[in-house]
């Protein structure tokens, strides 16, 4: 397998597809608030997926190699939960941080994206500055992305602006070539070294989706085969888009129009 490069054609269904996930988070937003479950926010987003869009909740039994089932059709992160968070019974509350990961498939095209929400808005200011810096990593990894620049250079400066704000970068998990498949070639990794990995070509297209700790790196998985979480239980955060590499820079396939605007990242 090596890096597919898409056609105008495919450019223009993952354009679509890009839109849509967006858009599910858009019409989600409104439901998170405290007292709502996960499970809840994931029968919403599955009808409004199926019914509204006619789009394929790409989660929902997906299976890797070495994986069971996914038995959802969002992924729901709260806390310290790191990414791949299983929706269940448990109620979101006032101040608790989550991220919702929306991936569909329209057409046979995947759109993938997730965002960060606090709970009824007033969240402990370690919180707040996690989910801005982690949204910040995020930008600082795309606005790296132009032809003939590298994946690492989108990994260094997704590390260096973390690990300045004191925070970590989980490792284990990374942004993907995405497509007509869910994860393909190149890994994106979050972290790394300037000058490094494959080029860059204009008609590729991938996510970037920094998983930021504000303790220690490393995680653990819990026994539900999917859920990652912080092993020293701090809180986690992630923003992901996916993007394209077009003839003069990026495009991001993700926005819609109730996606955050860009953040002030000058440094
Ligand atoms: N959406 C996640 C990503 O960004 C992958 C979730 S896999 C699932 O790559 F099975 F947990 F949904
Ligand atoms: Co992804
Ligand atoms: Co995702």
């Amino acid at each position: 397998m090596s890096i597919v490069i898409k056609t105008p054609e495919e450019i223009e269904k993952m354009r679509v597809a890009g839109r849509l996930a967006a858009e599910v988070l858009d019409f989600i937003t409104p439901h998170v608030k405290p007292g709502v479950t996960t499970a809840e926010l994931d029968r919403l987003c599955h009808d409004y997926m199926v019914d509204a869009q006619g789009c394929i909740p790409a989660p929902l039994h997906y299976a890797p190699p070495g994986y069971k089932p996914y038995p959802k059709s969002i992924c729901a992160s709260v806390n310290h939960q790191v990414c791949h968070g299983v929706p269940g019974d448990k109620a979101l509350k006032k101040g608790d941080i989550v991220n919702l990961d929306i991936t569909v498939i329209k057409d046979g095209w995947h759109g993938d994206t997730s965002r960060m929400f606090i709970v009824g808005a007033d969240a402990a200011i370690l919180a707040r500055r996690l989910c801005a810096v982690t949204y910040e990593c995020l930008w600082r990894g795309i606005a790296q992305v132009r032809p003939g620049a590298c994946l690492g250079d989108v990994g260094y400066a997704i590390q260096r602006h973390a690990e300045a704000s004191g925070f970590s970068v989980v490792r284990e998990f990374c942004g993907h070539g995405i497509g007509r498949h869910f994860h393909e070639e190149p890994q994106v990794l979050h972290y790394g070294n300037r000058g490094s990995g494959p080029a860059l070509r204009p008609g590729m297209i991938f996510t970037i989706e920094p998983m930021i700790n504000a303790g220690k790196a490393a995680i653990s998985e819990l026994p539900d085969g999917w859920t990652i979480v912080t092993r020293d239980r701090s809180l986690s955060a992630q923003w992901e888009h996916t993007v394209l590499v077009t003839d003069t820079g990026v495009e991001v396939l993700t926005l819609s129009a109730g996606a955050p605007p860009p953040p002030d990242i000058r440094d």
